[in-house]
């Protein structure tokens, strides 16, 4: 297979990106190799700089649902740009936008729209931790949550443990008040909950881990974990950022 382009726009890429990309997912360090440059995407393929044709199973992680190029979802982008793309005021855009989510998902009552997954994630347990008066969180081994300080954070070596930091950068004080248990064993989380329940703001999870091998949760897993949060009066956090 041909690569030349994309190794010459890798190496041109290391001149001013740090690791020639802008997400480590992307630097390919972990499957080695240099990463592949895309050039164009029609429908599920995806073609790369050298002209080779991919089928696309990531769709850029989700949400390009409907293919690449779509006809009609360009259409739109280009009516809708034409007429000004940012006003930094409230539009009706975005009351309509809000209303079309929230009829399409019956269980959401509002909804805020922000720029990233990390946003998503940081401001779900910010209001958590808002609405409890508590500090904690706990998540699950394995599961991403975004790049906040507080969620790159590994399990330490005990049962349940208190966090450690996962990525150079991030303080072992912004590690501590995340407290990290094993995915699908309910055990575990309720032995941790004895001690600490009332100190916990949020509980938050990949109900399906993607980040974590796509593993179906366990008969009546998800039903336990509502439950014990609930009992404690916690607040549950399903990150479906990628589904
Ligand atoms: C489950 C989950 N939550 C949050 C994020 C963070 O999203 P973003 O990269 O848009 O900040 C990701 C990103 O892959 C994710 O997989």
């Amino acid at each position: 297979m041909k690569r030349d382009r994309s190794i010459e726009l890798y190496n041109e890429a290391l001149k001013y990106l740090p690791a020639g990309v802008n997400s480590p997912v992307r630097a390919f360090r972990s499957v080695g190799g240099t990463p592949l440059f895309m050039k164009r995407g029609q429908g599920a393929h995806l073609f790369d700089e050298d002209g080779n044709d991919y089928i696309d199973y990531c769709m850029s992680w989700g949400p390009l649902i409907l293919g690449h190029a779509d006809r009609e979802v360009i259409e739109a982008i280009r009516e809708t740009a034409l007429k000004g793309t940012s006003f930094g005021t409230p539009n009706r855009f975005e009351v309509e936008l809000g209303e079309m989510v929230i009829e399409a998902f019956p269980s959401i009552e509002k909804v805020r729209f922000v720029n990233s997954g990390t946003e998503a994630t940081m401001s779900a347990i910010r209001l958590a931790r808002g609405f409890t008066g508590r500090d904690k969180i706990v998540k699950f081994d394995g599961c991403y949550h975004g790049h906040a300080d507080y969620l790159l954070v590994a399990a330490g070596s005990g049962l349940a443990t208190f966090g450690t930091p996962d990525s150079a950068g991030v303080t072992s004080g912004n590690a501590k008040d995340t407290l990290v248990v094993p995915y699908n064993d309910i055990e575990k989380l309720e032995k941790l909950l004895k001690p600490e329940g009332e100190n916990i703001a949020a509980i938050i999870l990949e109900p399906v881990p993607c980040n974590y091998g796509l593993i179906l949760p366990q008969k009546d897993y998800l039903t336990a974990l509502r439950k014990l949060c609930d009992d404690n009066g916690i607040v549950l956090i399903f990150d479906e950022v990628i589904n």
